[in-house]
């Protein structure tokens, strides 16, 4: 089993990525679960709406990350451990690299604190491989008006916001654990480039 991990800014076209794998591990008879932060059960859905809401109290910083951490503490426990231990591989849409991301570069919260909690939120668990779909803030911006929803508290924040977030995933993603694609890129492309990676390490 393997645990597969998404990133990228808002509109970098994490989900139709994830899509794709699935219908060739779906193929390749590899049992898997698709997945995403924050949510993934209940009461990290219930946690999604509290934060991403735009109406109603606003969450300071530190609390909109103990929200992100209780969400992501409930989905290790509930989701990704077990589906692990079932020799499941695990894709999930974001992970506790967002968290270092936006609550660290977007919100200024000191990256040792926000390390710290993600591993007390997930008990040291940290993915095989970390994909991040590398995205301008430019383009993001321009992608997410394009969609019919209406913009999320996070959506809603400037172009330098984003563009902070865009250079914590950068360094990030300097770590070799982690694949940089570039989101720019059409889809096919994309899930080739991800497939050449995955036989390279003889997953597939
Ligand atoms: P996402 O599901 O990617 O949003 P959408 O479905 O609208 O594309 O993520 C929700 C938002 O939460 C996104 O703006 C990133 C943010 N986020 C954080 O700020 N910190 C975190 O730890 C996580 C997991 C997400």
């Amino acid at each position: 089993m393997k645990f597969i991990v998404f990133e990228g800014l808002d509109g970098s076209g994490k989900t139709t990525l994830i899509k794709k794998l699935s219908q060739e591990l779906d193929q390749s008879r590899i049992h898997h679960i698709h997945t995403r932060e924050p949510g993934g059960s209940k009461l990290g859905d219930e946690l999604r709406h509290m934060i991403l809401r735009t109406e109603g109290e606003a969450p300071v910083p530190r609390a909109e990350l103990l929200m992100y951490e209780a969400a992501r503490a409930q989905h290790v426990d509930r989701l990704i451990r077990p589906a692990l231990a079932d020799k499941k591989w695990v894709l999930c849409d974001r992970f506790s690299a967002s968290s270092i991301a936006f609550q660290s570069g977007g919100r200024h919260i000191s990256e040792d604190q926000v390390t710290w909690l993600n591993q007390f939120a997930t008990g040291h668990l940290e993915p095989d491989l970390t994909v991040l779909l590398d995205l301008s803030a430019e383009e993001s911006e321009k992608r997410r008006s394009g969609r019919n929803e209406a913009a999320d508290r996070m959506e809603k924040e400037d172009r330098d916001f984003h563009e902070r977030i865009r250079k914590s995933f950068l360094k990030q993603a300097e770590s070799p654990t982690w694949l940089t694609l570039n989101a720019a890129l059409n889809v096919e492309t994309l899930h080739s480039q991800l497939m050449h990676h995955l036989r390279g390490l003889k997953w597939l």
